[in-house]
């Protein structure tokens, strides 16, 4: 249904608090100001707030469009009669869980059909709180959606996308993320015959780059490699279907005409796409691991100072060297909770069980670590420097306790026996001779 466009030149998304511009026609921008009376074009002029007015102004997201028609040309939304699946919350559980590769589809099922939320923080309504999901689908979306309950980051396991927005068109595959504006109108196509990933739904602040503090002023993610797309518009008048998520809930209206009308745009409130393979990823030359946080490629600060509301981590390939060390993850407690996926290969501290497109939650305070075979094997090691390649996990890492939804707690997929890993650790304790 949408116009199949190559996104053939991406503008680099130099800082988050700069302004960036793209006009598919040239001419459209309005000079030194934003809203004249009447535009050059006949567009309309719409605003496009991605924060309250009055945040500071390095807070501040905005986007001015200048489109066919305006956004509020539609009629009333109707509740769908197909929700997402996993929207209610289920039982309280303290334990740690991991889930199986979630199964690809056999019957048609679009981006959204193929949406299952498998644990969140809190209710949409909240300032604060994530929400997180896998997707499995074999169909492009022959309808537009917007998220009006948080920001999206899009984690492809398999299959490429094509995610046409109405600022313009992004290509992502495996180890590429994709993040889209809370509000923002999209629809995801596949370029492949399926496709699997994780969503992370932020109602927080929007992601932004953590501070490097003694790191200095590069490494980690580099601001100039995030893209944005260029202006592109569809001048149509076909009914579509605009679906919104409001509350967790799914509402749709007929639109007479594309919403992909956007013929230019001006900043700072746009999606953007990342590779995560351009990860400048750090780490000891010494002894020891530095904490994990060393590996964080965006992140939503929470209210709790210098406590995100989420982390989008990951663990890419990299040399080990550090000397005299325990080389995996250590074990570890820890008050953030923990929903972690896998892209590509094996993880580091799981000898199996976690497998590409599957997921483990632990949860505040929940001891885990690498699995038992695992720790044996790394402390009998040689140690030599060593890369670990052909991986590549992440995590959504918050502040606040994940509630896996009923769906995830009864689902197949969820592994019975996972404490196991953990069973039959030798007691190697040996006190020596006491004084
Ligand atoms: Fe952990």
């Amino acid at each position: 249904m949408f116009t199949a466009h190559s996104p053939e030149s991406l503008v680099y998304l130099s800082g988050f608090g700069n302004e960036f511009s793209s006009e598919a026609v040239p001419g459209t921008l309005p000079l030194g100001q934003n809203s004249p009376q009447k535009h050059t074009h006949g567009l309309y002029t719409e605003q496009f707030s991605g924060t309250a007015f009055t945040v500071p102004r390095a807070e501040a997201r905005r986007t001015w469009l200048y489109r066919i028609k305006p956004s509020a040309a539609h009629p009333r939304f109707e509740k769908l009669v197909r929700q997402i699946i996993g929207q209610e919350t289920g039982p309280i559980t303290p334990n740690r869980l991991r889930w199986d590769a979630f199964d690809l589809p056999t019957e048609p099922t679009d981006f959204l059909d193929g949406l299952i939320c498998l644990a969140s923080t809190a209710a949409a309504d909240q300032a604060e709180g994530v929400r997180a999901y896998v997707y499995c689908a074999n169909t492009s979306m022959d309808r537009a959606f917007f998220n009006a309950d948080g920001e999206w980051l899009i984690v492809p396991q398999t299959g490429r996308l094509q995610i046409i927005t109405e600022l313009g068109v992004l290509q992502i595959e495996p180890q590429e993320i994709a993040v889209l504006p809370r509000g923002l109108k999209f629809s995801v196509q596949l370029l492949d015959a399926s496709a699997r990933g994780y969503v992370c739904e932020n109602h927080g602040c929007a992601l932004r780059l953590p501070d490097l503090g003694p790191i200095g002023s590069n490494g980690l993610a580099n601001p100039r490699d995030f893209l944005t797309p260029v202006a592109h518009f569809e001048n149509r008048n076909e009914p579509v279907q605009l679906v919104q998520k409001f509350l967790g809930e799914l509402w749709a209206t007929a639109l007479d005409h594309s919403p992909f009308d956007v013929v230019a745009w001006h900043g700072n409130n746009v999606p953007y796409k990342y590779d995560l393979r351009r990860f400048n990823t750090l780490g000891s030359v010494s002894f020891d691991h530095p904490d994990p946080s060393i590996f964080t490629v965006l992140t939503s600060p929470g209210t709790v100072h210098g406590q995100a509301n989420v982390d989008f981590v990951i663990f890419p390939p990299r040399w080990m060297v550090a000397e005299n060390t325990f080389r995996p993850p250590w074990f570890h407690r820890n008050l953030m909770n923990e929903f972690m996926g896998l892209i590509d290969g094996a993880y580091d501290a799981k000898a199996d069980g976690f497998a590409p497109g599957g997921v483990s939650l632990h949860n505040c305070m929940s001891a885990h670590g690498p699995d038992n075979a695992t720790a044996e094997k790394a402390m009998a090691a040689e140690l030599k420097p060593h890369k670990i390649d052909h991986t590549m996990a992440f995590m959504f890492e918050t502040g606040n306790v994940l509630r896996p939804s009923r769906y995830a707690l009864e689902c197949r997929q969820l592994q019975t026996d996972y404490d196991a890993c953990w069973s039959g650790m030798a007691t190697t304790f040996d006190p020596g001779t006491q004084a």
